[in-house]
């Protein structure tokens, strides 16, 4: 069987779906794999690193996409490239791209959408999600330490004390738990704040304070996501957020509800109420941000506060990002790679959960689900 990967396309992508690592495991298993020249390089993986490990170097995207059967992208490639009755395995947006789901069905091309991966136990090694927004919570951090012009650590010197910066982390989620582990191990003091109670113990033992709205409503939803909270809730979570704000240095906000635009968590007054030079990064801007201010990868400066917002973090940190998605799709796929071919098994819960394209038709959202 013939597995291409192709040069991402999309802007701010510096990923790429396979790694030397998974260049060689997927060889052994008898795949004959080829790459699409670059299609490393953004990621330090150059063509010659690639051959090593077992794989072929093509030219263009149109010859290593000649008889594939199975093509590994980390977004979405161009759909009427790919051979018909292809499959694909990628991020594919599918709460909100559906267009290209159709054009997918459309091409008859088995498609398995990364993102929908269950959170459970057994797919924790395939779960893309968990794995780029660990980085993504890292990234935010760096990138805020590097536009704030104070340090991060309390200093003591002859000449005075520097007082610690503070960090405020919205949403202690993947994302959120490690941009809370990254700023408490620069020295900042760090709240964080989340709908779902569940995290609190979480939050506290990585040495941040959580931050408590008074009352009995649980945001907690199925598979460890958040629901929509009440009006009165999100009034007094607004209050007590900008609260907190007027003493923050840094906020990172990562708050989400999937396929929901995202909370706004920081609207404009909370930010007029922040202390001059302080930062928001917001990572949750594309699904229309915690900030109503930010602007998709652009820098915003709104009453002296500097807000960050790219769309593509993990591309940030392409190397890391890139063997860890490279190894969580080889975790997927290499149950059901058997003498060179792949097999998958239709009941098994990770191929239901993440399959959206199949027989020529559009399976997702999953009947019983919709
Ligand atoms: P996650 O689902 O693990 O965490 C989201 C957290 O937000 C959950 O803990 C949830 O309880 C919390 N939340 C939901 N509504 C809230 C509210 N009103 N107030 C406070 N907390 C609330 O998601 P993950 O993987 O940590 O991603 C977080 C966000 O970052 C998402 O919007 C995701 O799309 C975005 N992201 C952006 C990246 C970028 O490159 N810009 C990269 C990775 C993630």
């Amino acid at each position: 069987m013939k597995l291409a990967v192709l040069k991402e396309q999309a802007k701010h992508e510096a990923r790429v779906a396979v790694s030397a690592d998974t260049v060689k495991k997927f060889t052994e298993k008898g795949l004959q794999v080829v790459i699409e020249s670059g299609a490393g390089k953004a990621s330090s993986i150059s063509d010659g690193v690639y051959q090593d490990a077992g794989a072929t170097i093509a030219k263009t995207a149109a010859d290593a996409l000649k008889g594939a059967e199975l093509v590994l992208a980390v977004q979405s490639p161009d759909v009427a490239a790919l051979p018909e009755g292809a499959i694909l395995v990628s991020q594919l947006n599918p709460l909100t791209d559906k267009a290209t789901l159709e054009a997918l069905a459309k091409r008859n091309i088995t498609a398995f959408a990364m993102e929908l991966m269950p959170r459970i136990s057994r797919a924790q090694s395939m779960d893309v999600l968990s794995s780029q927004s660990n980085l993504a919570g890292y990234r935010a951090v760096i990138d805020a330490v590097s536009a704030f012009t104070k340090a991060i650590p309390m200093m003591m010197t002859a000449a005075g004390t520097v007082a610690p910066a503070k960090v405020l982390v919205l949403g202690a989620g993947v994302a959120g738990l490690q941009a809370i582990a990254t700023a408490k191990r620069l020295g900042a003091v760090v709240s964080a704040f989340d709908v779902r109670p569940a995290v609190k113990e979480q939050v506290e033992s990585l040495g941040a304070k959580f931050v408590e709205v008074p009352s009995d409503e649980s945001g907690d939803a199925a598979g460890g996501y958040a629901k929509e909270m009440s009006d009165d809730y999100k009034r007094k979570q607004t209050e007590l957020i900008a609260e907190t704000l007027k003493k923050t240095d840094i906020a990172i906000t990562t708050a989400l509800i999937p396929g929901k635009p995202a909370p706004v968590l920081i609207p404009e007054d909370a930010v007029k109420g922040m202390k001059e030079g302080s930062i928001i990064v917001d990572l949750a801007v594309a699904s229309g941000g915690n900030c109503p201010l930010s602007k998709a990868d652009e820098e915003v400066v709104a009453h002296g506060v500097r807000i960050l917002s790219y769309t593509n973090v993990p591309s940030r940190v392409a190397v890391d990002a890139s063997q860890l998605y490279a190894k969580n799709l080889f975790n997927f796929l290499s149950p059901f790679v058997k003498e060179g071919a792949l097999h998958f098994d239709w009941e098994d819960e990770v191929v239901k959960g993440t399959v959206v394209t199949k027989g020529g038709s559009v399976v997702f959202p999953a009947k019983k689900e919709a």
